[in-house]
């Protein structure tokens, strides 16, 4: 994939397609021992906070991925081509406890340029982030009473705040400035 390193404040994505009906690999853990594990996420958000680029994540406790973004300073977020759906479908459906997802989809792990968590050959876009912040959605806050129906199981999600380090993409992700008349 031709993915170049893209400077936070050129990257454009449609973000709402992006999260919503696109989906991500979300990826924690580190490359170098192996010891790291991928799951789908559409959930999720970008943008400043303490000065600081971020990409926002939730984890419901009881995926294998949970163990690792919070064991691990470091997490990729990588988006595919539609070719892909089919291996995002089923990290989305199927537990790294269970399966290799690895073996199974077929995708090729990487090192990243900034992270010890990898991101995968195939994507067109992986974005580097360091955990920031972390905290559990307490129940109590939920000022639209409606939320509480995502959770029958009270598994309410982990949040992650990661300062994206590094951003790399093909080009539809580098934001064209237009030429004023
Ligand atoms: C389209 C899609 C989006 C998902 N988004 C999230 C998410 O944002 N947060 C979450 O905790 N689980 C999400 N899931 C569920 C996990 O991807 C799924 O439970 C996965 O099998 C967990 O794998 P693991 O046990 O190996 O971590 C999503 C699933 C799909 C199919």
């Amino acid at each position: 994939m031709n993915r170049s390193e893209i400077p936070f404040e050129k990257f454009s994505s449609q973000v709402f397609k992006s999260w919503g009906s696109e989906w991500f690999l979300l990826t924690a853990g580190r490359f170098k021992p192996g010891k790291f594990n991928t799951m789908t996420v559409a959930w999720g958000s970008f943008g400043i906070m303490w000065q600081k680029p971020f990409a926002m994540v939730v984890v419901r406790p009881g995926r294998h991925t949970h163990a690792f973004i919070e064991k691990f300073d470091t997490f990729t977020l990588c988006a595919f081509p539609p070719e892909y759906r089919k291996a995002l479908n089923y990290c989305g459906t199927k537990s790294g406890r269970d399966v290799d997802k690895v073996k199974e989809t077929g995708l090729t792990p990487i090192a990243s340029e900034k992270v010890e968590a990898p991101g995968f050959k195939e994507a067109e876009l992986i974005i580097e982030c360091q955990k920031i912040y972390r905290d559990v959605f307490n129940p109590k806050n939920f000022i639209d009473a409606s939320i509480e129906g995502n959770y029958p199981d009270k598994d309410y999600h982990s949040v992650y705040f990661g300062e994206i380090l590094s951003i790399n993409g093909v080009d539809k992700y580098i934001h064209e400035e237009k030429e004023e008349n």
